[in-house]
């Protein structure tokens, strides 16, 4: 059956290809997620967050280095969900007289490192593959940039923008409009707001400092090679199909 991007929804669903959404859909590492009593995605009660584990052995990676996972993983993510969890404690004191300053601290540090932990389970979550395009998504790159190779090329040319510094490059699912887009981000809390990531890079230095010092040219060429395609295809299905369901 032949899909184009226009009626790609539609082909999904004949094909029986669309992953279920919910449970482990947006993930990166594909976590169970509890359900409420009408079935829907329960998240842990507040100051509660785990942390979940690499998807993948940690010395499988080429060009990045045990060390440096592990240590971006333990100290990086482990970290930020550690520290949400320590701010929704406090939230929870937070009361009518609570000064607004207090609130807006603790708000400010609540999103970000919310948005950390979602873009640190996507990234692990998209790596650990064998950097081989497959599936529908190389057809929804190939028709929304103009060609695999030039949307490649503008992807690696957002992360050599933020090179020596801080941020992500997110390949997202714009839900407002029903494309494929890529943006920048220098920090934790500038996602687009109502996107869904399907493909993560980080471009922090601890993504790459301990193995390439500042040569992020050679990190972002060992993270290409090391793109879980599957995961990021189902992604793309699931974001799909769940266009469907869009209330936008
Ligand atoms: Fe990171």
């Amino acid at each position: 059956m032949e899909c184009t991007r226009r009626d790609a929804i539609a082909c999904l669903g004949a094909l029986g290809t669309a992953t279920a959404i919910g449970a482990g859909a947006f993930a990166g590492t594909g976590p169970e997620r509890k359900k409420d009593i009408a079935g829907r995605a329960a998240g842990p009660a507040p100051g509660n967050h785990v942390p979940v584990a690499l998807p993948f052995g940690p010395g499988q990676l080429k060009g990045i280095s045990e060390k440096l996972i592990v240590s971006h993983h333990d100290n990086n993510y482990v970290g930020a969900v550690k520290s949400l969890n320590k701010v929704e404690q406090e939230l929870t004191k937070t009361a009518a007289d609570t000064a607004p300053f207090i609130v807006f601290g603790l708000r400010e540090r609540e999103l970000t490192y919310t948005n950390s932990i979602i873009l640190h389970e996507h990234y692990f979550g998209n790596l650990g593959g064998d950097g081989q395009v497959a599936g529908e998504i190389r057809r929804g790159l190939d028709e929304a940039f103009g060609g695999l190779a030039r949307w490649e090329q503008s992807f690696r040319a957002i992360g050599a923008s933020l090179a020596g510094g801080s941020g992500w490059v997110v390949l997202d699912m714009n839900n407002h409009t029903g494309d494929l887009r890529m943006y920048w981000s220098s920090h934790h809390t500038q996602s687009v707001v109502f996107g869904t990531p399907l493909l993560v890079m980080d471009m922090y230095e601890h993504a790459y400092q301990m193995d390439y010092g500042a040569d992020a040219a050679r990190y972002v060429d060992a993270f290409f090679a090391n793109i879980n395609w599957e995961r990021v295809n189902s992604r793309y299905e699931s974001a799909l199909k769940a266009l469907q369901h869009s209330p936008a």
